[in-house]
């Protein structure tokens, strides 16, 4: 059956919400929730995300170049969704109840509550239609001790994303580790 196409969104699989934490020119936080974001390169290590060009966030990457993508767990919901309302509060951590935590290599802080943050340095964007697509270099990332390991299967394991459904309906996003036979294993 054929859906509206205005709907194309919803029949893609949710992807786990972010908060962007930047600093303006008046050294004012912003934090601000995105679905729609993705890594576009392993060397060097490259994010991109979809950003309305209206919102603060994107003007204030423009004129900083640096943000933190923190990745929060499904408790913080009411958090991440109440973020998406504040418009240039003086204190945006104060107001959501996070704490701020020094990043290491850029201006903005971390987000002490997400499971991860990662530091990024504006690298490039592209017009898409309504939104820009903002690609940042990752600078550094931090992971919460009891989210670390040395096995990378486990570690991605390990994360605990907030899928956005629509609205104010999301998903938590852990599953099992389904292991794949290789091709041609067993047979002589
Ligand atoms: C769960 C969730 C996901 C969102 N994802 C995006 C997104 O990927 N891109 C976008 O431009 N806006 C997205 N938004 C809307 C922005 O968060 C919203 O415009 C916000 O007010 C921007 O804040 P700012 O002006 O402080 O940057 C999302 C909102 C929510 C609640």
């Amino acid at each position: 059956m054929q859906l509206d196409l205005a709907r194309t969104l919803y029949a893609t699989p949710p992807t786990g919400v972010i908060l962007v934490s930047t600093i303006d020119k008046d050294q004012r936080n912003n934090i601000a929730p995105f679905a729609w974001w993705i890594v576009v390169s392993k060397e060097p290590p490259l994010i991109a995300l979809s950003i309305k060009p209206a919102t603060n966030t994107y003007r204030i990457i423009k004129s900083s170049g640096e943000y933190v993508i923190g990745l929060p767990e499904p408790k913080l919901l009411d958090t991440v969704y109440a973020s998406a309302k504040l418009d240039k509060e003086p204190d945006e951590f104060g107001k959501l109840g996070l704490q701020a935590l020094p990043a290491s290599r850029i201006k903005p802080p971390r987000i002490k509550e997400c499971q991860v943050n990662i530091e990024c340095r504006y690298h490039d964007e592209i017009a898409c239609g309504d939104h820009m697509l903002v690609i940042g270099e990752v600078l550094a990332v931090d992971v919460r001790e009891d989210i670390l390991s040395d096995d990378d299967s486990t570690l991605r394991a390990n994360l605990k994303p907030l899928g956005h459904l629509t609205k104010n309906k999301f998903l938590t996003m852990q599953g099992n580790i389904l292991e794949a036979s290789e091709p041609g294993a067993g047979k002589e």
